[in-house]
């Protein structure tokens, strides 16, 4: 019943982070941190694999990257991977924890690894590039995350790290497009006070706008911000001045973090984030049913004229579409997901789907789960809301993209039957129900 049609989900166990999104001979590649074994979180990480022609139809193959040396031996941590030629090459941290440390500033290792592989799925030989060593004298051992691309001529690398004192920042290696095992240190990029951790950084630019997106953890939460125990969002980026503004939740919801972004063949960027987060205080009950998490639906995202980013899911939802039809101002129907909403958005608006309402009263936008679903309560937005609102329903997830994808807010819920009921106060609605995505399951 709670089985995903639009996101992709482990077939068991654990999954986190996206990992290494790409598109590469042909076809997308959407890795992501995966534990089969256990759906609970506990065990060590690898790398599972989705690969698809269109991000409609997936396959799954398995886990493709496992802790087998001993440079990455309790876990094969996040990571990217960029086409070069006929070679995709990976890079991903090793993360080593010894027993009877702090594991913050004594006892763990990480390490930055390069493997590639021709096909996606059978890696090379493990390269062991970065150490503890060789990170600059400021650094715990808290340091990961690599997320490379080209620019000028040179591969760059973004790394997070913790500093000795806790504060989080990123760092930037770069390498000659002729040895990519051998990376120099360039330079820190930081804010005065701003968490103790900066967690999968990403930097790119989309018309010439540069963005560094990152999951900082230890910002605290106020009211109308930062409501998740770790936050997940991006800076604007000002590379001459290396100057970092006006940080920007991705998603503002309950279920969101650690985020990556790639580029699509036609340019367009796409962002996926874990639909999940680490040290809420909710669950979710798929776990005794052996699996857990999912990622969120792809994003596309565009610069406003103001500067900031907006998210839609992905154009290719459109070919999911099966019917049609118009939701009513004030009618209450049952619905039977995947199902997606458009309506355009009046100061007061509220939206009812099984026990999850999202509600807009001129400047202020909340999202509650009326039973407290898991654990979930409320999350409250502060905004200008106008324009188009386009809702994504799964089996166990809506994801709300608010005045045309500004504001964006996800929530898993557990609905305790196959439908559910939708109704609309203050506007009327476009509902389209949608075909499942296809995913052939060919690994473990
Ligand atoms: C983010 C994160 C990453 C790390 C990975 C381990 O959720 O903590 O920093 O590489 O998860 O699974």
């Amino acid at each position: 019943m709670w089985r995903q049609r639009l996101h992709l989900e482990p077939p068991t166990g654990w999954m986190n982070d996206p990992n290494g999104l790409c598109y590469f001979k042909g076809k997308y590649h959407i890795y992501f941190q995966y534990t089969p074994e256990y759906a609970t979180g506990e065990g060590l990480r690898c790398w599972g694999h989705f690969e698809s022609p269109d991000l409609i139809n997936f396959r799954f193959t398995g886990t493709v990257l496992k802790p087998d040396i001993p440079e990455d031996r309790t876990g094969v941590f996040s990571g990217s991977a960029l086409p070069n030629g006929d070679k995709l090459e990976i890079f991903y941290t090793g993360n080593v924890e010894n027993e009877g440390y702090d594991l913050i500033l004594e006892g763990r290792e990480a390490n930055e690894i390069h493997v590639t592989t021709e096909d996606g799925v059978t890696m090379s030989e493990k390269k062991v590039v970065l150490r503890n060593t060789d990170y600059p004298d400021y650094c715990s051992c808290h340091v990961r995350d690599p997320k490379v691309w080209i620019e000028d001529g040179k591969w760059k690398m973004v790394l997070g790290a913790r500093t000795r004192d806790d504060h989080g920042l990123v760092m930037i290696y770069e390498a000659d497009p002729s040895d990519l095992d051998t990376w120099t240190y360039v330079k820190r990029i930081d804010i005065p006070d701003f968490g103790f951790m900066w967690e999968c950084p990403d930097i790119f630019s989309i018309d010439g706008h540069s963005f560094l997106s990152l999951s900082p953890q230890g910002i605290g939460s106020q009211e109308y911000k930062w409501q998740n125990v770790f936050s997940a969002g991006y800076f604007k980026y000002d590379k001459e001045k290396d100057l970092l503004t006006d940080f920007t939740e991705w998603d503002m919801g309950f279920d969101f973090y650690a985020q990556q972004t790639f580029s699509a063949p036609d340019g367009r960027r796409i962002l996926i984030g874990w639909f999940g987060g680490g040290g809420n205080p909710y669950e979710n009950p798929t776990t005794e049913l052996g699996w857990q998490h999912c990622l969120t639906f792809p994003r596309e995202l565009t610069v406003a004229d103001d500067g900031f980013v907006l998210q839609a899911p992905i154009r290719e939802i459109d070919i999911l579409h099966v019917s049609e039809r118009i939701i009513n101002e004030n009618e209450t129907v049952n619905i039977c997901s995947p199902v997606e909403l458009k309506l355009q958005v009046g100061s007061n608006i509220n939206i009812r789907i099984a026990n999850v309402e999202l509600n807009i009263e001129d400047n202020l936008l909340t999202l509650v789960h009326l039973d407290k679903a898991y654990g979930r309560d409320i999350r409250k937005v502060l905004g200008d809301f106008e324009g188009e609102l386009r809702i994504v329903i799964d089996k166990s997830s809506i994801e709300y993209f608010v005045s045309n994808g500004r504001y964006v807010l996800g929530t898993r819920f557990y609905p305790d039957t196959e439908e559910v009921s939708l109704s609309i106060r203050g506007a009327q609605a476009k509902m389209y129900e949608l075909r499942p995505m296809e995913v052939i399951i060919d690994g473990e």
